[in-house]
């Protein structure tokens, strides 16, 4: 029941609701073909707004009744929604008695109401809550909420909703009922409930404050095993919010739910988190160290969102980032604090800087830019972007930085203070933060400082330094600039903390002493405001090597033309483990970018004797830990070459990295078996940094050694990948093992699949692997896309799990850009069928895919025509969800 082409909403057009919603007392009849949903609620004019009709959103509800005060009433419906215009006037209550039903079991769009295997869930946010029933959805509209669930005792024992469990028992027929009240005021997005036959494990915990609380991660009976990772991010995740922030937990009871049908990663529900299984069931024999990683964060992400969310909540969903940016700033920093060593924390610190300039920048250059708080959308699910959430934690992160680390406690204990129970903007929190810090360079500066809210694009910063050895002196010039964006062709200057440090030639860290200052430091952070500004620094006895950016302490694109003896003195000595990292993934780049300019053939010596050299040093540096190296040692992604390119050649990018890749395989075969042997644990699995670190620098070493196999005609390491294959103890050295043989195309990889799908066939998730790893393969002759659409009528395919259609769709038009890009244009068409044929089931789902082809305007001859006539062929198509088409649209704009 499409409502015809919905057009854009505008955050200027903010309008006070003309009604609030105090009570909201549900009934449900649950049956999976016919739910029948009664809505009580008590309702009221908002004094200070004029008067309006009442206008309650609906989406694909039967509705039966309509009654007011105990009476029936007049209605009309206008579009989706229900309106009432006759209301009674003044200030007194209004009851307003809604009942409607809805079609779980044909829910397949995953929002609202709908049944994964048997099992009733809810996901709200952004607009599911009118899926379920009439109401305000919009997250300034606040309510008390009473839920009643009634179910086939025999098939739904568990009846779950928010709050606290104040009654049950059984009815008639087999049925029984649970009543639930929360005792939180929430916006109807934080609603859910579940319904099935469920286990839960349980914990019982004491906050400092010496309140007690019951803890409860409920999942499919068989998967109770799995669940201990997830119960111990969560403790660890109360925990640390007490500890970090003074933040305890405000509920007796806090359960986490996890379904295999699942749009994103996980729902923050007030008291009923609701997960991907992705995100919750994890065991050493089904999960890879990265999975058990995510479990901990998404844990930790969806707890810190009860009180950056819930407590304080959106006025408006332009305002996304205000809980999205901040919880995943918590988030990482919750990952940082638990990984423990500084070493650890800068591995996190690196991975997360990858996410953002391999996702983000691309996003932030293309057709779907938009500013961390966006002016305008036509579908908000399209707008869960990883600029909202990574970029938005970025910009949190420079407002933690320039007030420090207690400035910014404070900060948010004022943020609290002020709006504890409220639905707010941006704008409260950085004002929050700003305020509890007057003086700050964030206060002094916090009308340009907003800018990172409203202006779209990546900074540029470029830097130049000039040293005069007669005064002893190092000049240090930045200067900022930000390229057009859709709807932003000039942009102001952004404020712009820039951590830098200077290295001697030999490496050591030189003094930093200000012109005009006494005091000197290590490291110092400049703040960049103005569009150029020049820094000079006394006392420099020798021409140093700039050490800028340290941390990575703005989201933006340093551009500095240090020489490679330069980078190489980083590489071996930068006292910032981020920018030794970076010393070595800008020499990669280099040389990468100028092989893919370079004509001919691609060349099998890309990096020079140097660099291969100093990668060698890191590798086999006596104390850096493992998976720092296995960072240092990683190419950068293709997607990363090719955003520094104006025209992009997709293979001959390919072919580089390969070629790069295969060198380093060569070059330093027998670094890479010595790194294998060393590094292999023993002893139990714990899924630890240390340990992980260990396994990530063993699977490289293995891929890297059957790689250098393929040339060497050598089978003894294929052999050895296999035997680790089968006798692996861990599914993170099994997979490692698995992936290498994949990767470098052994003859042993055909067996290897065919033993692992026969071991983990009743295992969903790691089946989700087995496809992903086939759809990620390095294409060899073009194989990968016939090998993809085999897949697609293997027996455990299916489109509508999105679990199962990242893993194998996704995973190659969105991941895999040297299969998916081709020359006969068929990733495109096989693109564009998958588009269309997922919009017809779950339009979120078939949104995100349809953003793959987003910088298509970059792509070299043929490829560019070909995938602008795919993006046509998809946006010709009548009758496309809202979704798909703010994508395809914006992309031909
Ligand atoms: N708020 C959820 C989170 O923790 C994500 C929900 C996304 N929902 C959606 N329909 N796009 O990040
Ligand atoms: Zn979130």
């Amino acid at each position: 029941m499409r409502e015809g082409q919905a057009s854009a909403i505008y955050r200027a057009d903010y309008q006070a609701p003309a009604w609030l919603i105090e009570t909201v007392d549900l009934t449900f009849d649950l049956d999976p073909a016919k739910t029948r949903v009664l809505n009580k609620m008590r309702i009221r004019r908002n004094p200070g707004v004029p008067a309006q009709a009442l206008r309650l959103d609906g989406d694909e509800l039967n509705l039966a009744r309509v009654m007011v005060n105990g009476g029936g009433t007049s209605f009309k419906m206008d579009g989706s929604q229900l309106v009432l215009e006759n209301l009674p006037e003044g200030s007194d209550p209004v009851e307003l008695e809604i009942f409607t039903t809805c079609a779980p079991a044909k829910n397949t769009k995953l929002m609202g109401l709908y049944v994964s295997e048997g099992t009733f869930f809810t996901q709200c946010e952004a607009e599911g809550f009118r899926r379920i029933t009439y109401f305000l959805d919009r997250p300034d509209v606040m309510a008390l909420y009473t839920v009643t669930l009634r179910a086939n005792r025999h098939d739904y024992p568990v009846l779950l909703s928010n709050g606290n469990l104040v009654d049950a028992g059984p009815l008639d027929d087999g049925r029984h009922f649970a009543k639930w009240v929360d005792p939180h005021k929430k916006p109807c997005y934080l609603f859910a409930l579940v319904a099935g036959q469920l286990v839960a494990r349980e914990q019982k915990i004491k906050s400092r404050a010496g309140r007690e609380h019951l803890l409860q991660v409920f999942v499919r009976p068989g998967d109770l095993e799995k669940t201990e990772h997830a119960m111990n991010a969560l403790m660890h995740s109360v925990a640390w919010d007490e500890a970090r922030f003074g933040l305890s937990l405000d509920l007796d009871r806090f359960m986490i739910v996890a379904t295999s049908d699942f749009n994103m990663g996980a729902m923050e529900n007030k008291g009923l988190n609701i997960f991907n299984t992705k995100y919750v069931l994890a065991s050493q024999s089904t999960a890879t160290d990265v999975d058990f990683a995510n479990v901990e964060s998404v844990v930790g992400h969806e707890y810190f969102h009860n009180w950056t969310g819930n407590r304080i909540t959106c006025r408006d969903w332009f305002q996304l980032s205000l809980k999205e940016g901040l919880t995943v700033f918590r988030d990482q920093e919750f990952s940082m604090d638990m990984a423990g060593t500084p070493s650890a924390r800068a591995v996190k610190r690196i991975e997360d800087v990858r996410v953002l300039r391999t996702a983000q920048f691309p996003e932030d250059a293309g057709p779907m830019a938009h500013p961390v708080r966006p002016d305008s959308y036509i579908e908000i699910n399209n707008f869960y972007t990883v600029t909202i959430y990574e970029k938005g934690s970025e910009v949190v992160r420079m407002q933690h930085n320039l007030v420090g680390r207690d400035g910014f406690a404070q900060g948010m204990k004022l943020y609290f203070q002020r709006h504890d129970g409220q639905a707010v903007t941006c704008d409260d929190f950085v004002q929050a933060i700003a305020d509890a810090n007057p003086g700050s360079a964030l206060a002094q500066h916090l009308e340009q400082f907003k800018r990172w809210y409203s202006q779209s694009g990546t900074p540029v910063v470029q830097a130049r330094g000039q040293y005069d050895a007669a005064a002893q002196t190092y000049a240090l010039t930045l200067s900022q600039s930000c390229a057009a964006t859709p709807g932003q062709a000039d942009k102001l200057p952004f404020v712009i903390p820039v951590e830098i440090g200077l290295l001697g030639q030999d490496g050591s860290a030189l003094p930093l002493q200000l012109q005009g200052t006494d005091a000197t430091t290590a490291s110092q952070t400049l703040v960049l405001t103005e569009a150029t500004q020049t820094w000079v620094f006394t006392g420099v006895a020798q021409a140093p090597v700039p050490s800028l950016l340290r941390g990575f302490s703005a989201p933006v694109v340093l551009d500095y033309d240090g020489s490679d003896a330069e980078l190489l003195t980083q590489l071996a000595h930068d006292s910032d483990a981020f920018n030794r990292w970076e010393a070595g993934q800008r020499l990669a780049l280099r040389y990468a970018l100028q092989a893919v300019h370079a004509d001919g053939a691609v060349a099998t010596d890309i990096l020079p004797g140097d660099f291969v050299a100093a990668l060698r040093d890191v590798l086999r540096h006596p104390t850096l830990d493992a998976a720092y190296k296995d960072l240092v040692l990683t190419l950068p992604a293709e997607s990363y070459m090719a955003e520094q390119l104006d025209v992009v050649d997709p293979q001959r990018i390919h072919a580089v990295r390969e070629s790069m890749r295969q060198q380093l395989a060569e070059a330093l075969q027998a670094d890479w078996a010595w790194a294998f042997d060393t590094h292999s644990a023993t002893g139990a699995y714990q899924p630890d940094p240390i340990s992980s670190g260990r396994r990530a620098l063993t699977g490289s070493a293995l891929l890297m050694l059957c790689l250098a196999a393929r040339t060497s005609g050598d089978t003894a390491w294929p052999g050895k990948a296999y035997q680790r294959f089968k006798d692996a103890g861990n599914m993170t050295d099994r997979f490692n093992a698995l992936s290498a043989l994949v990767h470098s195309g052994a003859e042993l990889a055909k067996p290897a699949l065919e033993r692992f799908h026969a071991l983990f066939k009743s295992e969903p998730l790691v089946i989700d692997k087995w496809f992903s790893l086939q759809a990620s393969n390095c294409d060899r002759g073009g194989q990968v896309l016939p090998a993809v659409k085999q897949l697609m009528k293997h027996a455990d395919f299916s489109l509508k799990n999105p679990n199962r259609a990242r893993s194998l769709i996704f995973s190659y038009c969105s991941a895999n850009p040297g299969a998916f890009h081709r020359t006969d244009a068929a990733g495109y068409v096989f693109w564009s069928e998958r588009v269309l044929e997922l919009d017809a089931i779950n339009p979120q789902v078939a949104a995100r895919l349809a953003r793959a082809l987003d910088r298509w305007s970059k792509l070299a001859e043929p490829y560019r025509t070909a995938a602008r006539e795919a993006i046509a062929r998809v946006a010709a198509k009548p009758d496309l969800s809202n979704d798909v088409r703010e994508v395809v649209t914006r992309a031909l704009g």
